[in-house]
């Protein structure tokens, strides 16, 4: 297999062309993953093909292949790899990228890593020789004898890259996924793209410019890096590659930068059409068509915006996409249009993009409006701090006040400052964001990729399914971190058992907690996470000590497990009933079981109407009262789909299922589940709202939980009967009645305070100031309902004969302004500009005819000065 020089690859033929090059020399092509990585909560986001690999590089995972490829999306923004803040300002990086890899699990190492990698780009692709250059890390002469005397490739094109100064192992050829796990030293090629263009080979000063860039990278995966920084071999010495299919299409199609390929000119032309733009150089462009991709596919596998973790750093690109457009000058929202130009260039290859399309521009559609109201405001804020700017950097006050009235996230504001040689004092945002802890604060759980993980490896063998209480065995005991003999009273740490009947957290119900016993040495459990096959039981030591090798009685709170269980049972039969009575459309977005409620998150259109809500609850109770027996098999994948058994997508299965089957309920699923559907009792539906476009989130509860429930609701009934002074079932007519005459009196209210207005006009007509034969009177009516303005403009106007008024009204941050002049001055003064020149003092606007204006503003503090700011403007006009 060659490719035809004469002939441009387009970005998609390249992605084959890599996948074939592989499964030719054995490799399996595995799909894609999703961009958050299936059961890691320490792993902000999918930043390299190995993710997915990651448990089976640890020895924690089998797979049936030693030889996988993949092209893999991959999202590098916040986390250890984050390249969100260079985007649109270089040749070459982005928030989504594709990495094409080939990977080896314990198969071949450095050797074939190289030559296979020479092969497709010297053979295959056909890039000239002399066009490349490699690095290895600095002591690997095993890597660089591979280069040199193997494949004769120059040792003057050769660069050792060492470890920086004092940081053993870290290095650009040092290769980790995060702060722990797997890692090793690796060896880069990289292309020259020729003099015309600055830069300097790696290693040199000048080794950051866009000549010589970065295209493949081959990691020796060697190690298995722990929290305290020390090193242990990985199971098998494993290869790890990452090619940007991007990087490759730009060198392919005859470019230089990432942004000159056809997928993003196609973009680029799009956003450029729909702006108005004529230079297609333009950064913002570049950065929009960039971020239009990790948006979409951040939404596609499942991230909504928030103001926590994952769905933080979607907020932080969706809201910098909408500051780009802003500075192309689109007003009005846009972002959400580009999805249908995207899902053109990348559908095709991920037919999950075509599928959420509509999802997608309804979640950017509202993002995009929510943040347009104070988007203006806040750029308002930001130029005027910007042009009385003494020194270089913006004070952390103003950054925090945009971040947090304008939701201007850090990295925006960074940005914009940037445009202008300016820093901005992060201390001092810190600072600021310290006194006021609130939100992203839970996206700092993220900062550090991998933290949390133990060094452990094996399997534990599950007996929760059938047994609450179970004896085991301790196999091993971690404190802070790291493995220890024992645990004395009053410590906290982690138990591994060979066996345990404590359900870890996965696929939506929470751990179990408990009781490890050992004689009179209780260990009480308050948690159970799992690691790989491994379960962890995190708790305290409450009574006596223990130590390797103890003997335990495992016991689960069981009360607590029946709980969880009724939810989690009840959460299958009601995903069935809302797929019967919405539609096949409905797919489960999010899922928690706790033992207090269950949360199902789904992908839904539109508020479900109370009719539908009880619909829903009626199939589900109706399949509780058939009360058939719950069964759990396990089988082949394919056997699961011919049962009709529902996955759900983006989650990572084996070759082996589990299938629950209840009633009429089949799902694939790990958990615990009722013996009799009957066990659940009874099921309601407590809450029913939107977390995004597109998407639902039902709370309900089940069993002892509903009945509370209901009890308490029927409670509060009896409350408000009594307090209204009649029975539950009167209850509902009483309130109408109570609230029908409360609007009879809110009327008569407002119209009191017009008559009082009418009366306060009086009396200001007196403090009326006279200005060469006009009366000006500029006045705060304060507490006056700005509805009656108007009316008293009119009789301020008929009571002073030749007048120039104007009259504001405050209500919280909001002031509303009107003004008037009697016709026969208008020639001079014109009520339109006498009300500008109020409203712009107070942040605001209006206008109207030149006898009459209205309008209002935000910044009520300046109106008193704006206010006694108006006879010299008037003096000024005459
Ligand atoms: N995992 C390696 C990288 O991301 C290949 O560069």
């Amino acid at each position: 297999m060659s490719v035809d020089s004469n002939k441009k690859m387009s970005t998609a033929e390249i992605r084959s062309s890599f996948l074939d090059f592989f499964a030719g020399k054995g490799h399996t092509i595995v799909p894609s993953s999703s961009l958050i990585p299936g059961n890691d909560k320490t792993l902000l986001f999918t930043n390299a093909g190995m993710v997915q690999f990651k448990d089976i590089f640890l020895g924690d995972e089998k797979s049936n292949f030693s030889r996988a490829t993949t092209s893999q999306r991959c999202v590098r923004a916040g986390g250890k790899h984050n390249d969100l803040e260079n985007v649109g300002y270089t040749a070459r990086h982005h928030t989504f990228f594709e990495m094409m890899g080939n990977f080896s699990f314990g198969d071949y190492f450095k050797e074939d890593a190289i030559l296979f990698a020479w092969e497709y780009l010297t053979e295959v692709l056909k890039l000239p020789k002399e066009k490349l250059w490699v690095t290895v890390y600095a002591d690997d002469d095993e890597a660089a004898s591979i280069w040199i005397d193997k494949l004769g490739f120059p040792a003057d094109r050769l660069s050792r890259i060492g470890d920086k100064p004092g940081k053993k192992y870290e290095s650009d050829n040092f290769w980790a996924m995060g702060d722990t796990g797997p890692c090793g030293p690796c060896s880069e090629i990289f292309y020259d793209h020729g003099e015309h263009i600055w830069g300097g080979p790696p290693g040199t000063p000048e080794e950051d410019g866009d000549r010589y860039i970065e295209i493949w990278n081959l990691v020796f995966m060697q190690y298995n890096r722990a929290k305290d920084g020390a090193m242990s071999n990985l199971p098998k010495p494993s290869i790890d590659t990452g090619m940007g299919l991007e990087r490759l299409a730009a060198i392919l199609q005859g470019g230089h930068s990432n942004y000159d390929i056809d997928l993003f000119q196609n973009l680029i032309k799009f956003i450029a059409d729909l702006s108005n733009t004529k230079d297609l150089d333009n950064a913002s462009l570049k950065v929009i068509a960039d971020h239009i991709r990790s948006c979409a596919f951040l939404i596609v596998d499942g991230v909504i915006p928030s103001n926590e973790g994952r769905g933080y750093v979607l907020r932080r690109i969706i809201r910098r996409a909408a500051r780009h457009g802003h500075k192309l000058g689109l007003e009005k929202e846009f972002f959400y249009k580009i999805v249908a130009p995207l899902v053109k260039e990348m559908g095709e290859a991920y037919p999950e993009l075509v599928k959420a399309q509509v999802t997608v521009e309804e979640i950017l559609l509202k993002e995009e409006k929510r943040f347009a109201e104070t988007l203006d405001r806040g750029m308002k804020i930001l130029s005027t701090t910007i042009q009385e700017l003494e020194g270089d950097t913006l004070p952390g006050k103003v950054v925090f006040k945009l971040y947090d009235t304008y939701g201007f996230p850090l990295d925006l504001t960074a940005d914009i400052a940037r445009e202008h040689n300016l820093a901005i004092d992060e201390a001092g945002f810190d600072a600021e964001m310290k006194i006021q802890k609130d939100t992203a604060s839970s996206a700092g759980k993220f900062g550090s990729d991998y933290t949390n993980k133990l060094d452990v490896s094996g399997e534990t063998s599950f007996s929760g399914y059938e047994k609450t209480n179970d004896s085991s065995k301790v196999e091993s005991i971690f404190s802070d971190g790291k493995k220890v003999t024992s645990l004395k009273e009053g410590e906290t740490g982690q138990i591994i058992l060979g066996n345990t009947p404590f359900y870890a957290e996965s696929g939506g119900p929470v751990g179990d907690t408990g009781k490890l016993i050992s004689g009179s040495n209780v260990f009480d459990v308050k948690d159970t996470q799992k690691q790989g096959d491994v379960y962890i039981h995190y708790g305290i030591v409450s009574s006596g000590s223990f130590g390797t090798g103890d003997d335990v009685m495992a016991e689960v709170d069981n009360e607590r497990r029946q709980a969880i269980v009724l939810n989690h049972s009840g959460t299958h039969l009601m995903h069935k009933a809302l797929r019967q009575v919405l539609g096949e459309h409905v797919e489960q977005k999010g899922s928690l079981v706790t033992p207090e409620r269950l949360r199902f998150d789904f992908s839904h259109g539109e508020p479900m109407t109370k009719a539908e809500i009880a619909e829903v609850e009626r199939i589900v109770n109706h399949e509780i009262r058939l009360n058939a027996e719950a069964k759990a098999d396990v089988m082949s994948m394919d056997d699961a789909i011919e049962k009709g058994a529902m996955a759900l997508f983006g989650e990572k299965y084996g070759d082996e299922v589990r299938v629950v089957n209840i009633g009429y309920s089949t799902e694939l699923c790990g958990g615990v589940h009722v013996k009799r559907a009957g066990d659940i009792g009874l099921f309601k539906i407590i809450s029913e709202g939107g977390v995004a476009a597109g998407v639902r989130r039902i709370e309900a509860v089940t069993g002892e939980g509903a009945i509370n429930w209901i009890e308490e609701r029927s409670d509060q009934l009896e409350n408000i009967a009594s307090l209204v002074k009649t029975s539950a079932g009167n209850a509902s007519d009483k309130v109408t009645q109570i609230l029908e005459r409360s609007r009879a009196l809110e009327k008569e209210l407002e119209q009191l305070k017009t008559k009082l207005a009418t009366q306060a006009g009086s009396d200001l007509a007196s403090q009326a100031v006279e200005v060469a034969g006009i009366k000006v009177l500029a006045a705060n009516l304060d507490g006056a309902d700005p509805k009656s303005l108007r009316d008293t403009v009119d009789q301020l106007k008929n009571k002073l004969g030749k007048a120039a008024v104007i009259v504001a009204a405050v209500d919280g941050d909001k002031v509303s302004l009107v003004a008037g002049v009697t016709k026969g001055e208008t020639d001079k003064i014109k009520a339109g500009d006498l009300l500008k020149h109020v409203a712009s003092q107070i942040d605001g606007k209006g206008g109207g005819r030149p006898d009459m204006a209205q309008g209002g503003g935000n910044n009520p503090s300046a109106l008193p000065k704006a206010l006694e700011s108006v006879v010299s403007w008037v003096e000024g006009q005459i």
